[in-house]
């Protein structure tokens, strides 16, 4: 079972940005699958530098396109977007070391912080600026 389901309610207002978040849950769903289904250690680890290598990989772009259109929140965002790299991080780091109270943590932090209020409190900001742009990301 999934442990969060892409909604519209998520998008942002781009294709590229919400393929992004969508990749991103879909990091998560496998990742809750593996921590449920007491996959091995290895291939958590695996997901977990996935996830952190997808996260910075969408977060520099969405910083692009922040930049591109104008987002007066650039600031504050960008150091939001800090601060979920180096819980990851040290999620990682944790989980590594053999500490599985870390696991229960992760959870709170990846639906409440990440995923959910990042998203739909953070990220929806920019749809304004976006749909107001004719920019397009990735050209
Ligand atoms: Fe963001
Ligand atoms: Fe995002």
């Amino acid at each position: 079972m999934s442990f969060i389901n892409w909604s519209d309610i998520y998008s942002v207002g781009d294709p590229t940005l919400d393929g992004h978040h969508q990749k991103l849950f879909d990091i998560v769903n496998q990742l809750h699958d593996e921590l449920l289904g007491h996959h091995r250690e290895e291939a958590v680890a695996n997901t977990i530098k996935a996830l952190l290598d997808y996260s910075h990989y969408h977060f520099a772009e969405e910083e692009r396109v922040m930049k591109a259109v104008g987002f007066p929140e650039y600031e504050g965002h960008k150091a939001v977007h800090e601060m979920i790299i180096r819980k990851l991080q040290d999620y990682e780091h944790n989980k590594a070391a053999g500490d599985r109270e870390s696991t229960g943590e992760l959870y709170t932090f990846l639906l409440s912080d990440w995923l959910w209020k990042h998203i739909l409190e953070m990220d929806k900001k920019m749809a304004p600026y976006i749909l107001g742009h004719s920019h397009k990301p990735g050209n």
